[in-house]
C-alpha cells in the first residue's frame, strides 16, 4: 500500500515509518523539516509540509491508499495541529477517495471511563495536567465521528521509549486493566497492523501492556 505518515519526525512517527516500511508498504513521510528524517533507513521520498497548510496536506494525500498519523501538539507547540490539521487531512482524504486513517490519540480525551478506579484517577490527573493537549485530541476524535471514512483512533495512556515487546493488550471499552503504559515502538506496531485489518474500523482501541 502507499502510505503517508504525518508526524513522521516525532517519537512515535519514526517508528511508524520504520514498521510500515518493514511491512512492505511504500511510505511517504510528511515533515515540516525533511532534514529531521535523516536517521530513517531506506530510500524514502519525504514530502515537506505543514498540516496547518491545507495545500501541502492535499498534495501529500493525493495517490495514497491510507494515512498514518502520530501528530501532536505540546505545551511548547500549542498550535491546532489535531483540531485543524486533521480536518485538513480528512478533507483531502475525501477529495481523493482515500478511505483509511489510523491515528494516535490519547485515552481519556472524551472523558470515557477507564473501567477501573485507579485508571479513572490517572486519566483525570492527565487531563488536568495537559488541558490543551486533551482538548486537541477531543476535537480530533469528534471530527472523526462526523466523517464517513474508515478511521481508527488508537488510544494510549503513557508512551515510553522502551524497546518493543511485541505483546500488548487491546480494549475497545475503557483501557486494559492496570495498563497505563506502552512503548512508542509497540504502538507503531499496532497501528501499522490496522492498515490491513477491519477489526477496529470506526473504533477507538486502547493499547497497553
Ligand atoms: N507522551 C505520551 O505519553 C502520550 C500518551 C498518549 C498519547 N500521546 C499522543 O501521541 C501523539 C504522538 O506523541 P509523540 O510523543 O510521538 O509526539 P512528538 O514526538 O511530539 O511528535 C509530534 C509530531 O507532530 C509533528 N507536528 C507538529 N506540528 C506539526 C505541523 N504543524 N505540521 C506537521 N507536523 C507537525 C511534529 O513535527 P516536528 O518534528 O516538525 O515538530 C512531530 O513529528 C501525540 O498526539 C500525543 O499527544 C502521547
Amino acid at each position: 500500500m502507499n502510505i503517508v505518515v504525518f508526524g513522521a519526525t516525532g517519537g512515535t512517527g519514526r517508528f511508524l515509518v520504520e514498521r510500515a516500511t518493514q511491512a512492505g508498504h511504500e511510505v511517504t513521510p510528511f515533515a515540516r523539516e525533511s532534514s529531521r528524517m535523516a536517521s530513517v533507513p531506506g530510500r524514502l521520498r519525504v514530502v515537506r509540509g505543514d498540516v496547518l497548510d491545507a495545500v501541502s496536506v492535499n498534495a501529500a494525500i493525493r495517490g495514497q491508499d491510507a494515512v498514518l498519523s502520530a501528530l501532536g501538539s505540546t505545551a511548547r507547540n500549542p498550535a491546532p495541529v489535531l483540531s485543524v490539521g486533521v480536518r485538513h487531512i480528512l478533507d483531502a482524504m475525501e477529495r481523493h477517495g482515500v478511505r483509511r486513517i489510523v491515528a494516535l490519540s490519547v485515552a481519556g480525551a472524551l472523558r470515557e471511563s477507564a473501567g477501573f478506579l485507579f485508571g479513572n484517577l490517572s486519566l483525570r490527573i492527565a487531563r488536568m495536567w495537559l488541558p490543551g493537549v486533551y482538548r486537541e485530541h477531543r476535537a480530533m476524535l469528534e471530527e472523526f465521528q462526523r466523517r464517513d471514512v474508515d478511521w481508527i483512533a488508537v488510544r494510549a495512556v503513557l508512551l515510553t521509549n522502551g524497546p518493543p515487546k511485541g505483546e500488548y493488550r487491546v480494549a475497545v471499552e475503557g483501557i486494559p486493566r492496570w495498563g497505563l503504559r506502552i512503548s512508542r515502538a509497540d504502538v507503531a506496531d499496532f497501528m501499522v497492523r490496522q492498515l490491513t485489518s477491519d477489526a477496529f474500523v470506526q473504533k477507538m482501541p486502547a493499547v497497553a501492556y
